[in-house]
């Protein structure tokens, strides 16, 4: 029962907490959840906020089952070749970008048991849209696990290519900011055109919310929903055009090309 296993964070950071909180919401026993950080102060602040075990020390590995490697991405190699000698078929799951199944399961000496997973920024609010890879050889069971603990942040695509990785960081995993980037754009829009910050702020965020909410049921027809918004001649017909004008889709593309070029540069070094 995976809500009974011993879980080891390694990094005690952003990503770490917003798991954390997943998985305590979820009903994971706190006494079994441990995270291991080299700042005191770090651990003292989430031991006080979410009553789970904290050390400064990895000797706290032993007994865990699975193992979620929380640290920035440089760290990763050192931490690996520290634990390999002490692991006996836990899963290790890890949540850096850019490192590679085949890296960790080298610096870990050959292991197997390997879960790389891609979650985004709202994983802190449970609504991470996680992509998850596993090892060649990896168990149903350890599967299982790693997909119970990223249901608990919100939804999860398992996929069959770790190559598409760099493809979701692009969309998914860096989209957030694409998203607040368009909000921000709607926002300072509205102010020149005569609303309040307050005003505008609040129209464009709720329309967001709403739109994307309607939008699920549309994904292959939205083009659909667009022309239910444009009537002939009307207001958003207009704005629509100077979109197509200035060919928003073409800039959208090329901005998502580029971060998967540098995610692509990212996991080769
Ligand atoms: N933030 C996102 O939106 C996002 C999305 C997808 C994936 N990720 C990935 O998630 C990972 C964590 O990101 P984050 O934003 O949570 O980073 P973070 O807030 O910097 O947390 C990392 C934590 O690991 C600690 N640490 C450093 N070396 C360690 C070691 N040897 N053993 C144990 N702990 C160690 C750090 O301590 P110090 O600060 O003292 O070094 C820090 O507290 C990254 O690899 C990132 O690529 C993040």
């Amino acid at each position: 029962m995976i809500k009974q296993k011993k879980i080891i964070f390694v990094g005690g950071g952003n990503m770490a907490k917003a798991i954390i909180y997943g998985l305590i919401n979820n009903g994971y026993t706190q006494s079994n959840l441990f995270v291991i950080d080299p700042s005191a102060d770090q651990l003292n602040t989430i031991s006080s906020d979410y009553s789970v075990n904290v050390s400064t020390s990895m000797c706290q590995l032993n007994g865990g089952e699975i193992i979620i490697l929380a640290t920035k991405p440089h760290h990763i190699k050192s931490i690996c070749e520290s634990i390999k000698d002490n692991l006996n078929q836990q899963l290790i799951i890890s949540i850096a970008a850019g490192i590679s199944i085949k890296n960790i399961s080298k610096w870990l000496g050959n292991y197997k048991h390997i879960v790389r997973t891609m979650p985004n920024l709202v994983a802190q609010i449970q609504r991470s849209m996680t992509a998850l890879c596993g090892a060649e050889e990896l168990s149903q069971d350890h599967k299982n696990d790693a997909q119970s603990i990223f249901n608990t942040i919100g939804k999860i695509l398992w996929l069959n290519d770790e190559f598409k990785i760099d493809a979701v960081t692009s969309i998914s995993g860096s989209g957030p900011a694409y998203v607040f980037y368009f909000l921000d754009s709607l926002i300072e829009a509205g102010e020149k055109v005569g609303l309040s910050r307050d005003e505008a702020e609040y129209l464009a965020h709720e329309t967001l919310i709403g739109s994307a909410i309607m939008s699920e049921s549309y994904l292959n027809d939205l083009g659909t929903l667009i022309n239910n918004v444009s009537s002939k001649g009307g207001t958003t017909e207009q704005a629509i055009s100077v979109l197509k004008n200035k060919d928003l889709k073409e800039i959208i593309g090329l901005a998502v090309a580029s971060a998967f070029k540098r995610a692509i540069e990212i996991g080769s070094k």
